[in-house]
């Protein structure tokens, strides 16, 4: 019997041919197998080695290099609290000491007494303009405070059977985009109702490999080489050397 069911196994296999170098498949390999798990056993290190038919050295390299993989078991929902320098400026330690204390855990990776929560401080997440944040699970939750903590474990625990892997969307930040929120002059939520678990605003769609659908504007038209189709206005025209083609200045009649 395998430690990873043979679905989960026979996914691992067929990742190598989407990336043009097979060995990078060792990463989605690695979390397919946590997402199964719940953590990355030897075992299975091996047997996602196998699939890949790489050395078992080397996943297991890669899987103790990245602090997202979990060697040991953690809670079914996991905190990873960013406590990176603009999450620490916005009270990310304090967002920190409400989860330990919410969750009865005295130090990160500890699970809670009904396996439901653990947490871990993470760096830098990449949503510092909404800090303090933080990720739950496989979602982005920010402008933290210790009611939406409660909030979030609350709405955990009643949940009847939330969904293992709700997908890699992060969720929209309360009160708009980074943009609307710059534009109103505000880095506060619109209400504080607003809910927190909407996707990132789409990226600009490309139509090809670096072309944007909605084009920049034309480039002036070349005729020839070196030639606007505008031409530039004329000089003023000479008619012979160092003289002008309209009429002299007045001389001085008696000159
Ligand atoms: S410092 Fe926390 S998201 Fe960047």
């Amino acid at each position: 019997m395998t430690a990873l069911p043979a679905h989960i196994l026979d996914e691992i296999r067929e990742l190598p041919g989407k990336y043009p170098q097979p060995r990078s498949a060792v990463m989605p390999a690695l979390d397919l197998a946590q997402e199964e798990l719940g953590h990355l056993t030897p075992e299975a290190m091996t047997e996602v080695a196998a699939a890949l038919e790489l050395d078992p050295g080397y996943v297991e390299g890669v899987a103790t290099f990245y602090s997202l993989f979990h060697l040991e078991p953690i809670g079914k929902h996991h905190f990873y609290v960013c406590t990176n320098l603009s999450c620490a400026l916005r009270g990310a330690n304090e967002i920190v000491d409400h989860v330990r204390q919410a969750i009865g855990v005295k130090e990160p990776d500890q699970v809670s007494a009904d396996g439901m929560f653990s947490y871990e401080e993470v760096e830098c997440l990449g949503a510092c303009e909404f800090a303090p944040m933080m990720r739950f699970d496989h979602r982005y939750h920010y402008d933290l405070t210790p009611a939406k903590i409660d909030q979030l474990i609350a709405e955990t625990k009643g949940a009847i059977s939330p969904p293992r892997s709700p997908g890699r969307s992060a969720a929209k930040p309360p009160g708009g985009d980074a943009k609307t929120r710059i534009r109103q002059g505000s880095n506060q939520p619109q209400s504080s109702t607003a809910k927190s678990e909407s996707p990132l605003p789409d990226p600009p769609q490309q139509v090809g490999r670096g072309k944007l659908s909605s084009p920049l504007p034309d480039p002036p038209q070349q005729v020839g080489r070196g030639k606007l189709s505008s031409p530039l206005p004329s000089p003023p025209q000479q008619v012979g050397r160092g003289k002008r083609s309209g009429p002299a200045p007045n001389k001085k009649a008696d000159a």
